[in-house]
């Protein structure tokens, strides 16, 4: 095996991107090596360089989605063999980060990718799935709301009869959201997006699409026709301060809300009867690896099943080459869709 492979540098705080070779990291006791075949593009990626958050060190590479084969076996590891198809999360380390050939992960939050699924397709999951999980099932505590997850025993269909509001259904993360909450039985799974992504979200799960670019006013409307029932449960996958205020109103007394970024819902607005959990949508992180752990050890079957299924594809051409303009193309926009690089090419 070689012993060196291509990564893709942000060389320094909102700099430029350069494809450079660096040596092929070793994984450890309980580690896997993944030869990377697709990695997702995500809104963080773009923002840490435009922002320059999160990192300390450069030249870093960015990238939290993958999905490949197994090269190597870390010690102790007995649950893949070599050339496995896999996919899993990136996190915040160089060899551990996804704009690249290989990357390192440990083996109990690594999956392996059915058949029905292609690479490309594959790596569209692990980021945006991690974060509608542990928004839902972490306990309050570690960012989640406390849910019994749907994928553990005795948790299908726990929810049933309970009336769900996920904001920006058609997103990355909106739309695990809604395949997870059907799964925990939640009824009715009501949702915003453009109109275009109406037939789209009913596919995967939503029982009403209420069209986003309606006023407030007319949202909270909208959804007070569809269920007399409290709405206890609410997911702002988008969590704009607009979106946030709008979800919060949204929520009834007692009910618990999770935003993706940090909570802007005006102060005047709290009060002390709703809950907010601002998820971090990453399974590495230790305090949430127990919630990690489980989801993957059943993330193949559920994925096999359908029960969660890809986000649509677009591939960004050009390999490892071509993130830098993908990520200038998600700064602008996506719909329902996730853009994919492939960093073999
Ligand atoms: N906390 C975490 O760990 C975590 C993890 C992942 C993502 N995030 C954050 O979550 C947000 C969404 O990420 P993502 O990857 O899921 O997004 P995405 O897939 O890029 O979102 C695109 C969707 O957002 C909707 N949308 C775009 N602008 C909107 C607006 N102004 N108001 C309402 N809806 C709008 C569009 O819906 P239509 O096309 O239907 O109109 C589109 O389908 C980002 O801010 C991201 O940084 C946080």
């Amino acid at each position: 095996m070689a012993t060196k492979a291509k990564a893709l540098y942000l060389l320094e705080p909102k700099g430029q991107f350069e494809v450079r070779e660096k040596e092929i990291p070793q994984p450890g006791p309980g580690e896997v090596l993944v030869q990377i075949h697709a990695t997702a593009l995500n809104p963080v990626d773009w923002k840490i360089h435009t922002y320059a958050l999160f990192i300390e060190n450069y030249p870093t590479i960015l990238g939290l989605d993958s999905s490949g084969v197994i090269a190597k076996l870390g010690e102790g590891v007995t649950t893949f063999a070599v050339g496995d198809r896999v996919l899993h999360q990136g996190f915040f380390d160089n060899s551990k980060f996804t704009f690249q050939q290989y990357a390192i992960v440990p083996a109990e939050i690594v999956a392996k990718l059915p058949d029905n699924l292609s690479f490309d397709e594959g790596s569209t999951i692990p980021l945006a799935v991690g974060t509608a999980a542990l928004g839902l099932y972490n306990n309050k505590t570690n960012r989640g709301i406390g849910l019994f997850p749907p994928w553990e025993e005795g948790g299908r269909n726990k929810y049933a009869g309970q009336p769900i509001f996920v904001y920006g259904g058609s997103s990355a993360v909106g739309q695990p959201t809604i395949q997870l909450a059907k799964l925990s039985g939640f009824s009715p799974i009501i949702t915003t997006a453009s109109k275009h992504n109406e037939a789209f979200l009913k596919s995967i799960g939503a029982t009403h699409v209420i069209d986003r670019t309606l006023p407030a006013a007319a949202i909270k409307s909208a959804v007070r026709a569809i269920t007399p029932e409290p709405i206890k449960v609410a997911y702002d996958a988008i969590s704009l301060q607009d979106t946030q205020n709008l979800t919060y109103d949204i929520l009834a007394s007692g009910g618990s809300l999770v935003v993706v970024l940090d909570v802007a819902v005006d102060k005047e607005r709290i009060t002390e009867d709703k809950f907010i959990a601002r998820a971090y949508g990453n399974v590495h992180f230790l305090d949430q690896r127990k919630v990690g752990v489980s989801l993957y050890s059943k993330l193949t079957e559920l994925l096999a099943a359908g029960d969660v299924k890809p986000n649509n594809v677009e591939v960004v051409p050009n390999g490892l080459a071509g993130i830098p303009d993908g990520l200038e193309k998600l700064k602008k926009g996506v719909s329902a869709s996730k853009l994919v690089a492939r960093p073999q090419e």
